[in-house]
């Protein structure tokens, strides 16, 4: 039993979530944590939404709301949306409550006291004609790596490389098209140089790590410089230090305090179920692990500048120092990330209506249609598409035709002949081979699962639905009615052992439709649990918010991975369809809805 750190990336608070976010952070980290807790291990599931920076200001403006409002909005809705497909949050929060302030304060000021900060002067942009700082990323220009026109100020999306706004050729703002004047400002860099070494080495140990990932990650080593921690910017964490607490024009940078949310998250969890200094089981003990899920555009924030804050916080790099009071911290044990959904062949986009927001697939689909899709057709390791037609398909020939139909004929023979669950004679060798299989299963799957290999790990338990399915067919246990009744029990309690087995494998990917086939078989009690939503006070006297958290303790609340006896004479109700089956008519509609939006 270890204790397991699932860190999901902090989705921005600035309009609300669509499937490729939710296929890329959302839920892998969920079907991971699932597992990982019904396989006996103690996981802790923290994120919330990302408030600051210039994606919230920028939003707020257009809808003329404060960023703080804007981020309650969408704060709310985001949290809806993830407790609607079932994610199973030890805590989802958000940054803009004290206690991350606090959290991410005393990061900045260690890292400072240890010699990692360095404050520097640097050009950056104003707009001209409003004489606001013109953030990076709202600079285009000409790379001066690669020649590409389309180069970010802070990154060039076609070679890949870090860039200063400041270097671009020919620099231009992307809201009105006008030359930046670049001005002298103060900021704090992190002296990524001084932590290169023992950032390297560490990564170096990493070779377990999905091969584009790390590949990716090491290429960061290449070319090492300082990057600004700092902004000038009006919403944002105050920065820590004499002369600059006080400064209203200065902040934190969101990425400098958003990685810093596992850790705050972490703590808050801890705070909030009664043992302030829990926490510490997840990130000083140097057994822990630690997984942290993402979409591979912030993979260069957790593979470099995450791990770098944590070196510089416990004094490893080539300056020395030591750690604050939240102690030695632990580096991720392995960067999870994924790569991208497309939609129908194009990118994402919500301003180009390119979109499928969350909240419109569960108010139109179950949400594990939605989770049985992502987990067998998402982005794992490579970039994938969701098209309206096969996501119809894997519904209607996978999880309907498939797993939904071995849980309908069952139950409904065992209702309308027995109404109970029935006790099994002498098993012949069909019925061992089956129960075989299924327990198989639970080391085949669980072994995928635990690597992150979760489309095989899907492929692999659906192999075994398949398995039961042909079992059924093969017996007919319909024929044995007058035949031989008894030989008919048999069956029927072997097919609902094995029903119930790959159930529970399948929970992880299918928790919604779990708990309702353990129903149907007339369970009771909870054995895929949900996460709620809970109205909670900021613990600091800070305004209150909504979270999500969730009683998730294995062998009460959740089941556990191995295979659990079925228990004769329970009552089998008369069976409900597990999975509802999709019109055909689907895709033309949806594709029409899509084709509306973008035209809009
Ligand atoms: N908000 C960022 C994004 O959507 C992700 C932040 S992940 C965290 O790309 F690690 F910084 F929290
Ligand atoms: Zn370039």
């Amino acid at each position: 039993m270890t204790h397991v750190l699932s860190a999901v990336a902090w989705p921005y608070a600035n309009g609300p979530r669509h499937i490729g976010h939710v296929a890329g952070f959302g839920v892998p980290s969920d079907v991971f944590s699932r597992y990982m807790r019904m396989a006996g291990h103690d996981v802790l599931m923290v994120s919330g939404t990302d408030e600051h920076g210039t994606p919230i200001l920028v939003q707020a403006e257009q809808e003329g709301l404060t960023p703080k409002a804007l981020a309650d909005r969408y704060n709310r809705v985001i949290v809806e949306d993830l407790q609607g497909l079932g994610l199973a949050y030890d805590l989802f929060t958000r940054t803009t409550t004290r206690n991350h302030y606090a959290v991410a304060q005393e990061l900045f000021r260690v890292v400072h006291k240890n010699g990692y900060m360095i404050e520097k002067t640097t050009t950056g942009a104003i707009s001209p004609s409003t004489g606001r700082t013109l953030p990076d990323r709202y600079i285009e220009g000409t790379c001066p790596i690669c020649g590409y026109d389309g180069a970010r100020g802070d990154q060039c999306d076609n070679c890949g490389n870090q860039l200063d706004a400041a270097e671009l050729k020919n620099p231009r703002s992307r809201i009105n098209g006008e030359t930046p004047k670049f001005v002298e400002t103060e900021h704090f860099f992190l002296d990524l140089p001084a932590l290169s070494e023992t950032l390297g080495a560490w990564l170096q140990t990493r070779s377990d790590w999905r091969p584009n990932v790390l590949k990716f990650s090491l290429n960061l080593l290449d070319d090492v410089r300082p990057r600004a921690m700092t902004r000038d910017i009006d919403w944002g964490i105050p920065v820590p230090l004499p002369g600059w607490e006080d400064n209203a024009a200065k902040r934190l940078y969101v990425w400098f305090d958003a990685v810093i949310g596992y850790l705050s998250a972490s703590v808050e969890w801890a705070r909030r179920t009664g043992d302030d200094d829990a926490w510490r089981l997840w990130w000083n003990d140097p057994d822990a692990r630690s997984y942290y899920f993402m979409g591979k555009d912030n993979i260069t924030f957790h593979s470099q500048i995450w791990p770098a804050e944590l070196l510089a916080y416990n004094g490893k790099g080539n300056k020395g120092g030591s750690p604050g009071v939240l102690g030695e911290l632990n580096l991720p044990t392995e960067v999870v990330s994924s790569e991208f959904l497309t939609m129908e062949g194009k990118q994402f986009s919500s301003s180009r209506g390119v979109v499928i927001y969350v909240r419109d697939m569960l108010a139109r689909y179950q949400p594990d249609a939605l989770r049985y899709f992502i987990a067998t057709a998402g982005p794992e390791t490579q970039d994938t598409d969701f098209t309206w037609t096969e996501f119809v398909r894997r519904t209607n020939d996978e999880l309907v035709a498939g797993w939904g139909n071995l849980v309908n004929r069952t139950a409904s023979m065992i209702h309308k002949n027995l109404g109970a669950i029935p006790e099994r004679g002498v098993l012949a060798e069909a019925d061992h081979a089956l129960l075989a299989t299924t327990e198989a299963g639970f080391t085949s799957v669980g072994d995928l699962l635990g690597t992150h290999r979760q489309k095989q790990a899907v492929a692999e338990a659906m192999r075994v639905v398949s398995e039961a399915n042909k079992y059924l067919s093969d017996q007919a246990p319909w024929k044995l009615k007058t035949e031989d009744p008894e030989r008919m029990k048999t069956v029927l309690h072997v097919a609902a052992q094995a029903i119930s087995d790959c159930r529970t494998m399948l929970s992880p990917f299918l928790p919604h439709s779990a708990q309702a086939v353990h129903e149907a078989f007339g369970g009771v009690g909870t054995v895929s649990p949900m996460p709620q939503i809970r109205e909670v006070e900021d613990l600091d006297g800070g305004p209150g918010y909504p979270v999500l958290m969730g009683d998730y303790t294995r062998g009460k609340t959740l089941a556990e991975w191995k295979p659990v006896p079925i228990v004769p004479g329970t009552p089998v109700p008369a069976p409900v369809p597990v999975f509802t089956k999709l019109d055909d008519s689907v895709v033309a509609e949806e594709i029409a809805r899509l084709e509306e939006k973008a035209g809009a």
